[in-house]
């Protein structure tokens, strides 16, 4: 049988699966596994005795996230994933009633809920500006700069989408937005590691997630927080901290919770080091375009026009006239994986639906080729 994921001694990812999409969950390599079981084990051992030594730990370990993120650590706190770093963000800003809240149609389902339900409890709205698959840098602002206004709250705004797998112009929407005193939340769930210092383009909020392509345990993710917003960022669970003047401090107690993850996370940078990460994600760039244009030539369709792909996602056309509905979604990505055995995710914009493939160090051409020969047969 083929083994479809590479170097069993780095991943532990079924070697019988292709899997196609580390956007969504990430994967954790083997030897932060390791390290987590071994502390998890030691909390175990002695819960009181690992409670006391966690604000060290956690405190190390934070500062090695932002050290990686190449960011000021007095702004950088730990949160549990990018949806509780919107939140947060949200949570801080003024949002007078009749103002509005600003986002794209590429935002994240979830990061628009947060809005709607910051509009809703405050009297405002939330408008979104259409942004197409094709714009270019130019396009991206220009659209967004013709809805900022007075009555703007907030720019909310990917800096990686999700749905479509695009890079947008943050330094340029973050500069845009202070020209006119308008606060930037940058939603950058999968821009760690995919970017070089994604949180320094210069947003008043920026979140990402190290559970993606820095592959840390799930549950771990940043917020980095401009110095004008520090004292008035708060945590969403009210902890012992909640009177901590320091930002990050702040937000490291969250109650009784299992912070071996936040802990263990820089295992998986150093992994990601000893692959020699950017110059590996650059061949994979290389390789998911090769990737992508062969899954669409056995589809019939095409690679989408991404203006600014991110570097190790592509989106497929899938070879249908409309978007499927959401349980049509559901049970085809079932099938895939029942019968094809392969993970794979889908996305739609604008009423075209995509195939979103990912590519991570575990990944090879030969899996798209391979899902290139298995796909057509269940469409
Ligand atoms: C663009 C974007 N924003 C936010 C999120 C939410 O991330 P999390 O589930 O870690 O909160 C995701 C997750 O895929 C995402 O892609």
């Amino acid at each position: 049988m083929t083994v479809l994921s590479p170097r069993p001694d780095l991943w532990t990812l079924d070697p019988d699966v292709l899997h196609l999409n580390h956007g969504s969950f990430g994967a954790v390599p083997r030897r932060t596994q390791e390290l987590l079981a071994l502390l998890r084990a030691e909390a175990e051992a002695n819960p009181m005795r690992w409670f006391r030594s966690v604000p060290e730990r956690l405190t190390a370990s934070r500062l090695k996230l932002a050290a990686y993120l190449q960011t000021d650590p007095a702004g950088f706190a730990l949160v549990p994933n990018a949806s509780a770093g919107v939140t947060a963000a949200l949570n801080a800003i003024p949002i007078p009633a009749g103002s509005k809240l600003v986002l794209t149609n590429h935002a994240y389902g979830a990061v628009l809920y947060a809005a709607e339900r910051f509009a809703k409890a405050n009297q405002a709205e939330v408008v979104v500006v259409d942004v197409p698959l094709e714009a270019d840098d130019d396009a991206v602002v220009a659209a967004v700069e013709a809805v900022l206004d007075e009555r703007t709250a907030a720019l909310i705004v990917d800096q990686i989408s999700s749905a479509t797998a695009m890079v947008f112009p943050i330094r340029r929407l973050a500069a845009l937005c202070r020209s006119l005193g308008i606060p930037s939340i940058v939603d950058g769930a999968h821009a760690p590691a995919l970017l070089d210092a994604p949180a320094e383009d210069g947003a008043d909020f920026w979140t990402g997630n190290f559970h993606k392509w820095p592959a840390a345990p799930r549950a771990t993710a940043g917020l980095v927080v401009a110095e004008q917003w520090r004292t008035r960022t708060l945590p969403l669970i009210v902890s012992w901290s909640e009177y901590d003047e320091r930002l990050p401090e702040r937000f490291d107690q969250q109650g009784t919770a299992d912070y071996a993850s936040w802990i263990a996370a820089p295992e998986s940078l150093r992994v990601l080091e000893e692959l020699e990460w950017p110059r590996r994600r650059s061949e994979l760039s290389t390789m998911i375009d090769e990737g992508a244009k062969v899954l669409a030539k056995a589809l019939g369709t095409s690679v989408a026009d991404v203006a600014h792909p991110a570097a190790t996602m592509r989106l497929v056309e899938l070879p249908y006239a409309g978007i499927p509905s959401v349980e049509a979604g559901e049970a085809l990505k079932a099938r895939v994986s029942a019968e094809l055995k392969a993970e794979i995710t889908l996305t739609a914009f604008d009423g075209r639906p995509f195939i979103r493939l990912s590519a991570h160090a575990y990944n090879s051409l030969q899996n798209y080729e391979v899902l290139a020969g298995r796909l057509p047969t269940v469409l």
